[in-house]
């Protein structure tokens, strides 16, 4: 998976299907920046994702200490990637708890989870599932 943002409009526009092909994106005329995780100088305990599996549920809660999400301040949207490139997401809206559980069953091997502030930009974590 690859983000990139548009910093003139905030669109942010992922590509989820063979995204080592994708080398630049241009939005309204303007390349488009590609987001790269923990590169905002922010709290990490706020943004880096807390990942607990239980059985076949795996939860994402950002961060160890729960992030804000106040409609000036909040996490946007959380994703899993599998080892094979499938994406899932979760989108969140202010006033929700920064949480979200994928079902990963039948699955194996390291996911990253990935979420963005608003704020402070794109996190991640590599996980690595316990059967
Ligand atoms: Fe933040």
């Amino acid at each position: 998976m690859k983000l990139f943002k548009d910093d003139t409009t905030g669109a942010i526009v992922e590509v989820v299907l063979a995204p080592e092909a994708v080398q630049e994106i241009t939005i309204n005329g303007t390349p488009a920046r590609e987001l790269q995780a923990g590169t905002t100088d922010a709290a990490q305990e706020k943004h880096v994702p807390a990942v607990m599996q239980a059985g076949d549920e795996l939860k994402v809660q950002v961060g160890s200490v729960a992030h804000p999400m106040l409609p000036e301040h909040w996490i946007t949207n959380i994703w899993l990637e599998y080892p094979d490139g499938r994406v899932e997401k979760k989108t969140l809206h202010p006033g929700e708890e920064p949480v979200a559980v994928f079902d990963v069953t039948g699955e194996e091997g390291t996911v990253s989870v990935y979420e963005y502030c608003n704020l402070h930009g794109l996190w991640k974590k590599d996980v690595e599932l316990s059967k």
